[in-house]
């Protein structure tokens, strides 16, 4: 079976592939629960993207299970692709085609390595191997979905002969994207540039298939890499929210969507485009990119650097006089985008104490959040607590009181009650009431050296699971005395680590239910299976 010809329609502008859910959710103690992971692929589906990378599948009965929620939940018809990973196995393949099933348009990624040093000490195949397993893979995944993406895991180290051989029969077998990583993010842009080109010139199919780019920063470079990808021929860019992912992370979205809106009369010309075309290169509302920044932050505990490209706190803020006159007499003289471009003046003031559950829900639902009677009615139940102690409450202050709920989960623990006295002539004494995933309620108190080591103390007397705490970090979501405090943490058991997070006008509550939910997390990972990467754990045999 061979790949069909691409419409035109998909080949003039740039697909934005998210990979947060997948390599995103590789990075050490970003591991998400499936109703976070549902939050976040609706919240991708609002900005915009082509197609959501889900999971892999085969990784563990909870991937699996993700997978296919967000295949059945937001893989609609108007909605994004969904995308599951398979290794080149059989197995994999059909976990990858059960989960993805569900979506109007389903697509699954297989991959297998192509660099001589991953097939001499991981795959431990021969190069003759490889050129058989590949197009073989594909063509199983074309037997349950016609959208099938194929990748040779690092591409970027790989003999560009052996390279053009793989994909040559990989499109023949009816592959239609064709993603092309630098796994180990070596490359450097202009000889990533020079492999796209090179791909393009000396595979004789290659027009039936899209290019993709697949990349990580380890040396800082991933977005420029892509960036000279697209100028080369590439037309899919696999991405992830705030960067993410395995070490360095993958290439940042936002990175790749602003600097593709912000020059696109540079890059015009390289899409066929006149060079003053005002027509966006991607489908992304680059508006939605500050909410899903903070999101994934929230729900991954990956915190963003202060002086991060686009969605970092600094990014905006013009400290020194000098910027501050020249931005004042013209923006333009120091600002090269706006900040409402990435929603980031988006935060109305909209609630106040006396606003009802409706006016409440309504909001909610303006803001892309869909509740359930019971989650709702939790929510309300905090932000009248919120409003109580707080005059105005922001859309932010909403999408905290409603992110922490996704991190709540009746089989846990649950911290219902705390109480904390401390002072310079004190010592730092803490009372915590705990409901365990049994249903039954435990205190116990402890003495610390401040009152966060004494609730955690009281904590780890409850919950009793051995850990080290690695990072502890608080942060406002909005200015004001009276703003929510928002605390992050990460914790590490057996050397994997787990996060937490957590938002309240009380910064001791806010670190103590930030804590229960790393701790939440790690007593999930001890009662479940534990899930494969699918990079280097053991494949399965083909067969
Ligand atoms: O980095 C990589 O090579 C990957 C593949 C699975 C595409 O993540
Ligand atoms: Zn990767």
């Amino acid at each position: 079976m061979s790949a069909q010809p691409l419409p035109a329609s998909q080949t003039d502008r740039i697909l934005i592939f998210d990979t947060t859910l997948r390599d995103g959710e590789q990075s050490p103690g970003a591991t998400l629960n499936v109703d976070e992971k549902l939050t976040i692929a609706r919240q991708l589906a609002r900005l915009g993207v082509d197609i959501i990378e889900a999971g892999f599948p085969f990784a563990s009965p909870g991937d699996f299970e993700a997978v296919s929620k967000i295949a059945q939940q937001v893989g609609t018809e108007d909605g994004p692709i969904i995308c599951g990973l398979a290794r080149a196995t059989r197995s994999d393949i059909e976990a990858a085609a059960k989960a993805v099933v569900y979506a109007a348009k389903p697509r699954i990624h297989t991959f297998i390595a192509t660099s001589d040093i991953h097939l001499e000490y991981k795959l431990k195949k021969t190069r003759r191997e490889v050129l058989e397993i590949a197009p073989e893979m594909v063509a199983y995944a074309k037997t349950f979905v016609d959208d099938v993406e194929f990748s040779p895991e690092d591409a970027g180290r790989s003999d560009p002969e052996f390279l053009y051989q793989v994909l040559e029969k990989a499109i023949a077998a009816g592959a239609t994207t064709i993603n092309i990583p630098d796994t180990v993010g070596y490359t450097t842009p202009s000889e990533f540039g020079a492999i796209i080109k090179g791909i393009k010139e000396n595979v004789p199919n290659v027009d039936q298939a899209i290019i993709s780019v697949h990349g990580h920063n380890d040396l800082g470079l991933a977005v420029a890499n892509f960036l000279e990808a697209v100028k080369n021929g590439a037309r899919q860019l696999e991405c992830t929210i705030n960067g993410i992912g395995e070490r360095a992370g993958n290439a940042a979205l936002e990175e790749l969507v602003m600097a593709l809106h912000v020059r696109r009369q540079y890059f015009n010309p390289f899409l066929g485009r006149a060079v003053d075309s005002e027509a966006p290169l991607t489908q992304v509302d680059t508006r939605q990119i500050y909410k899903t920044s903070r999101l994934v932050s929230n729900l991954t505990g990956m915190l963003v650097q202060p002086n991060k490209a686009i969605v970092g706190a600094n990014a905006f803020s013009h400290e020194s006089g000098i910027h501050q006159d020249g931005v004042l007499k013209h923006k333009l003289t120091y600002e090269i985008m706006d900040a409402q471009s990435i929603g980031l003046n988006d935060n109305q003031i909209t609630l106040g104490k006396l606003s009802g559950r409706n006016a409440f829900r309504v909001r909610l639902k303006e803001l892309g959040f869909d509740l359930a009677d019971q989650e709702l009615n939790r929510a309300f139940l905090r932000f009248k607590d919120m409003a109580d102690k707080k005059k105005d409450i922001t859309d932010w202050d909403l999408e905290a009181i409603v992110n922490d709920e996704a991190q709540q989960s009746p089989e846990l623990f649950r911290l219902e009650h705390i109480q904390v006295s401390c002072g310079d002539h004190a010592r730092p004494t803490a009372t915590v009431t705990l409901r365990t995933p049994e249903g039954e309620e435990l205190t116990d108190a402890a003495i610390g050296t401040g009152p966060v080591d004494a609730v955690y103390r009281a904590i780890n007397r409850v919950i009793d699971i051995p850990n080290e705490l690695i990072e502890f970090s608080v942060q406002s979501v909005t200015q004001g005395i009276d703003a929510l405090g928002e605390v992050t943490i990460r914790l590490k058991h057996e050397e994997v680590i787990f996060s937490g997070h957590a938002a309240n006008t009380d910064i001791i509550v806010a670190s103590a239910l930030a804590y229960t939910s790393a701790l939440n997390r790690l007593y999930a990972s001890l009662q479940s299976v534990k899930a494969l990467h699918p990079q280097h754990d053991e494949a399965q045999p083909v067969g």
